[in-house]
């Protein structure tokens, strides 16, 4: 069955919104397809409840928006799909992915363009909300001189310490994706200015001193996980949500433990960021 207009409807005026009358399994129309785009491209964020998905129907709605991406260190992958990364925690946890606000993997050279993320349990006694933050907004909010300072700044953006031996297998012989990315990026598509440097990754701006720099980031985070930047979504088996790595932060909530919850994630590649005055 092709499908026709779909709903958009904020979640909060600065970041989110649900989407409604698209089946993600489904065919999905041009037209869908535009108005999905749009919306990703205007909240940075877009949700959509009681989708079913078998693995290949999700790969296929990722394709939609390009080519796949494959996680440079994670093992937990759909067995046969190694574009599915599997997001799980249950009682014997240690550790949850994206528990620190971050943009996915912006350690690569081309970090992911988006994320689509596909629930299929979720915790007992609740819990286990992803927070997701405005990054346009992050930049937009400073003030103009220091807009002016970060603009001409670079970033480093290390794996090494969040991959190494996180796995619990011996990767000494592995090399992480560690680049450099400038602090204020210009948006692909949009061409808006958005901050991009995040608690899980970033590990110093380049040309200060390390108090310096420390200080900075630190006051950059703050900044940027302002609650008034955020939306919260509340996840249900069916749900998924597709950020904009470029645009978004996002932060998982392990308030959960030691109950379960289970996701699929489809990633989808990007270019390498770039400012333009
Ligand atoms: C992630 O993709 O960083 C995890 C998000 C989540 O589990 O909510």
């Amino acid at each position: 069955m092709s499908q026709t207009a779909i709903e958009v409807r904020p979640l909060t005026p600065t970041i989110g919104a649900e989407i409604f009358g698209v089946d993600l399994g489904g065919e999905i129309s041009n037209q869908q397809h535009d108005a999905i785009h749009e919306a990703l491209m205007r909240h940075v964020v877009i949700f959509f409840r009681d989708q079913k998905m078998t693995p290949e129907q999700h790969k296929a709605f990722g394709r939609r928006f390009g080519k796949l991406h494959l996680h440079p260190a994670s093992p937990n992958l759909l067995e046969g799909h190694p574009e599915i990364l599997l997001i799980q925690a249950n009682e014997k946890s240690k550790r949850v992915a994206g528990e620190v606000w971050h943009s996915d993997v912006s350690c690569d050279p081309e970090p992911p363009m988006g994320s689509i993320l596909y629930m299929h349990e979720t915790p007992a006694n609740g819990g286990g909300d992803t927070m997701f933050a405005n990054m346009y907004t992050a930049f937009e909010t400073l003030s103009a001189p220091m807009q002016r300072f970060l603009e001409g700044l670079n970033a480093v953006h290390d794996g090494e310490h969040v991959y190494r031996g996180r796995y619990g297998w011996n990767d000494s012989g592995k090399t992480y994706p560690r680049s450099v990315h400038p602090v204020v990026r210009t948006h692909p598509e949009t061409g808006r200015k958005a901050l991009f440097v995040n608690r899980g990754f970033t590990t110093a701006i380049e040309g200060l001193n390390r108090d310096e720099s420390d200080a900075l980031l630190e006051m950059l985070y703050d900044h940027a996980e302002t609650p008034e930047y955020q939306c919260r979504f509340k996840w249900q088996p069916g749900s998924v949500a597709f950020w904009d790595n470029r645009a978004a932060m996002h932060h998982a909530m392990w308030d959960y433990f030691p109950h379960s919850r289970r996701a699929h994630r489809v990633t989808i590649c990007g270019d390498k960021p770039f400012y333009r005055a």
